[in-house]
């Protein structure tokens, strides 16, 4: 068996390396030069694009995701004593959101296919309690948003969408991030479009949208980033004991040029995925499903099941192996409730959600981005096929 690795140790794929072009270099270094690197007049024309790209009616750019999802929370009034439904096959960032409201977090199995929250599990967890869903859209993959929908209308609940893979993501014609009371993105470096770190929020009602703005610098009055302008003097009052979560210019500088190229990023992203699928169709693993009729995937995550009865390694013996080839792959996720913090805290076990623990023990992500080259992609394509041929 040739032992040499598919790729050289100083070529080694860095998973989720973000496509950053000179057009986004050049704008940053403008705003370096301008004297204005922090929250001004980039970050206000980067809500603007992203309103317009999503066909929202706000967008309110802010530090992170979990920035987003922690204030459209606060916003609306959740807090002690209040219930928020989410999936444990999630990063940390949806449940510590939420726990940092003062309400407690509730896990609802996902469905074993899709990877998503399972509808008919969130009927079983709701309660007088429960204030808010917070599905995600995992790997880019649209929930089922009718059923969800439906369970909300029906118990009065908020829907706080937690769209960090789903940018491009579309359920029956209808864009991820719209449907709940509050969509909220990331921008982190893996992310289909990166700001370094960033996250922005899309709301159903201007008037909460205006106040997470309010919320992400410091509780200052409205604009309150203009008093260092050239529009006049203009003072500040704090409303609300808010928090530091503003986005700098110098991290819309990155997303305005990004955002661009979503779509074209978009489609490779798809033509990766299929040629994977193609590649992958003779092997012992598990391929993601195909998306579901009438939804649009964002293709953000590939991940894989190995199953150590069916391909004959452990999960981590693979992720070591294919590491070997120096090929970058990650893991999403071990599930929320296999976490020490979440079983000493809330008692929660893996066991109790089956499906995501199950997910979470096998999975393995392989590199999916516009930055690979065909001969990356056939790298990766080449240590999967080495690694499962050599066990
Ligand atoms: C599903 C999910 N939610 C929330 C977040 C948090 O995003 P951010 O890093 O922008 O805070 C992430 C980031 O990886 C994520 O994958």
């Amino acid at each position: 068996m040739d032992q040499t690795p598919v790729r050289p140790k100083d070529r080694f794929l860095t998973f989720g390396a973000p496509d950053v072009h000179q057009d986004e270099i050049d704008e940053v270094v403008a705003s370096l030069r301008s004297g204005w690197i922090g929250t001004g007049p980039k970050v206000a024309r980067f809500e603007e694009d992203f309103k317009a790209y999503k066909g929202a009616p706000n967008a309110a750019a802010v530090y992170s995701c979990t920035a987003a999802l922690h204030l459209s929370m606060l916003a609306s009034g959740v807090g002690d004593g209040d219930e928020v439904i989410t999936t444990p096959m999630t990063f940390c960032a949806s449940v510590n959101s939420i726990i940092h409201t003062g309400a407690s977090p509730v896990l609802a199995d996902v469905d074993p296919k899709t990877m998503n929250i399972d509808p008919a599990r969130v009927a079983e967890k709701i309660t007088s309690r429960t204030r808010a869903i917070m599905p995600v859209h995992f790997a880019g993959r649209a929930c089922d948003m009718d059923a969800l929908g439906a369970l909300a209308k029906k118990h009065n609940l908020m829907i706080i969408e937690d769209c960090a893979h789903a940018i491009e993501t579309e359920y029956h014609g209808k864009k991820a991030g719209l449907f709940g009371d509050f969509g909220c993105f990331s921008f982190y470096v893996t992310k289909n479009v990166i700001t370094g770190e960033g996250g922005i929020v899309v709301a159903k009602d201007d008037a909460m949208a205006a106040r997470i703005k309010i919320l992400a610098l410091h509780g200052m009055s409205k604009d309150a980033w203009k008093r260092f302008s050239d529009s006049g003097w203009v003072h500040y009052q704090v409303v609300e004991a808010g928090f530091k979560y503003n986005m700098m210019d110098i991290q819309a500088a990155l997303g305005i040029h990004q955002l661009k190229r979503v779509e074209q990023n978009w489609k490779r992203r798809e033509a990766i995925w299929k040629h994977y699928d193609e590649a992958f169709r003779d092997l012992p693993i598990g391929l993601p499903a195909d998306p579901e009729p009438n939804t649009r995937h964002a293709y953000h995550l590939y991940t894989i099941m190995v199953d150590e009865a069916r391909c004959g390694i452990k999960r981590d013996d693979f992720l070591a192996a294919i590491q070997r080839h120096n090929i970058g792959v990650g893991v999403h996720y071990l599930s929320i409730p296999e976490h020490p913090y979440y079983q000493k805290t809330f008692g929660w076990s893996g066991e109790q959600y089956p499906h995501a623990a199950r997910v979470g023990r096998q999975t393995v992500s392989l590199p999916i981005g516009p930055k690979l080259s065909d001969a990356d992609v056939a790298d990766v394509i080449e240590a999967v096929r080495r690694v499962l041929a050599g066990r």
